[in-house]
């Protein structure tokens, strides 16, 4: 545990937001972490307005928020199956829901884009055209329709090259793929609007962050739930060079916290700014497939015995990435809740359930048997 119960900043703020609920717009909400914010937003009795055009996102996965919450948190919330490259389904989406006279969402929290680095250099074009194009089109809307914040998600992609550890927000490097040149415009973009407009803006640099509803599925999925999935269908599991390669894994409730505290931070001096979002913490890949692999074995789930298969390292790929979380901790207020493992083990049984429900050979395999806590 990191943390012993949420922290301060985070427990007031969630206690002020109860008491008078806000109205916040939330792009990219049929993914994975945008379903996570919906939910709980939708638990903290928030009005949410959901864009997505299911791109990579799901229709199941607001169902399940559905499941989650209460009839009637879940009649705060409403969907708009719309395109971010669209500038009029933006509008729409930031006046709330009643057309041209109501009032504007207080917050937008930006996660609709095409969040895959192989994907982007295979297809820049589309990458730019949802990442870029339909960023900008959420900010100019957010920025006529007079929000109070804008918070986007950023990445820990826009360090690109420069090899310092931990990685402090205004020391980058060089970007290694289209995608983190899309996520740094994004920066740059909201840095002039704020300047310019003085639109609010916030950018959350995510690293690596996993959870519930992060798609184990296609040809594009992040090397977690990739992995769950293939271990748990006793496949083969490969690694993309020789298993030292480390990330700063973080669970998405972390990501909430962050998306919450940068949205309602009141100090003059914490926006205009971009956050490292994370638990300043480095998991090898090996120590990862341990780890999964041991989450897995605990919960009975036959798994394959063979070893991983090391690959080449893939374009784009940085060896090493550990955020430097002391920004976020003293701007914002922000400590995260879990760590690696910690994270890992409440997913799991997300997993396991959906993949009983894909592949009903699993459901022999993995008995309901609840984790030791
Ligand atoms: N997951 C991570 O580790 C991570 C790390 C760094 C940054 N990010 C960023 O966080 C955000 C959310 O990522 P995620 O992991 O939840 O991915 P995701 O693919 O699960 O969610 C993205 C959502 O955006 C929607 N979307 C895509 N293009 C759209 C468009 N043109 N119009 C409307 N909706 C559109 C998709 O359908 C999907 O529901 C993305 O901006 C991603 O780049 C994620």
């Amino acid at each position: 545990m990191m943390s012993t119960s949420r922290t301060n900043a985070y427990r007031t703020e969630r206690q002020h937001l109860m008491r008078a609920p806000r109205r916040w717009l939330v792009t990219g909400v049929a993914g994975f972490i945008g379903s996570n914010l919906l939910e709980a937003l939708l638990a903290l009795d928030q009005h949410v307005v959901g864009l997505d055009n299911f791109a990579t996102g799901h229709r199941r996965n607001l169902n399940e928020v559905r499941d989650q919450v209460s009839p009637e948190q879940w009649s705060r919330f409403r969907f708009i199956e719309g395109d971010i490259r669209d500038l009029k389904a933006c509008r729409r989406a930031v006046r709330a829901d009643r057309g041209r006279s109501s009032a504007a969402v207080d917050y937008v929290l930006h996660q609709a884009a095409i969040g895959s680095v192989p994907r982007s250099i295979e297809d820049p074009l589309f990458t730019n055209a949802n990442n870029i194009d339909g960023f900008l089109n959420m900010l100019v809307a957010a920025r006529d329709a007079g929000v109070r914040r804008f918070v986007y998600a950023a990445s820990s992609s826009t360090y690109g090259d420069h090899p310092g550890l931990p990685k402090v927000e205004d020391v980058i490097g060089r970007p290694l793929s289209p995608y983190a040149i899309t996520k740094y415009v994004n920066e740059l973009y909201a840095d002039v609007f704020a300047r310019t407009y003085g639109t609010s803006c916030i950018g959350l640099r995510y690293f690596n962050v996993f959870g519930k509803r992060q798609d184990p599925e296609g040809a594009y999925a992040a090397v977690i739930p990739k992995w769950i999935a293939a271990m748990i269908g006793e496949d083969e599991v490969f690694i993309y060079g020789d298993g030292a390669t480390t990330r700063d894994f973080c669970f998405v409730e972390n990501a909430v916290q962050a998306n919450i505290l940068a949205a309602t931070a009141e100090a003059e001096h914490a926006a205009g700014q971009v956050y490292n979002v994370a638990c300043g913490g480095r998991t090898t890949l090996s120590e990862l497939y341990d780890l999964i692999r041991e989450l897995l074995e605990t919960r009975h789930v036959k798994v394959r015995q063979a070893t991983p298969l090391y690959r080449a390292f893939r374009t784009g790929d940085v060896p090493h990435s550990q955020a430097d979380i002391g920004k976020a901790r003293r701007l914002l207020g922000y400590d995260p809740v879990h760590d690696v493992r910690e994270g890992l083990d409440a997913a799991m049984d997300w997993y396991l359930a959906f993949a009983r429900k894909t592949s009903p050979s699993v459901s022999a395999q993995a008995p309901t048997i609840p984790a030791i806590p």
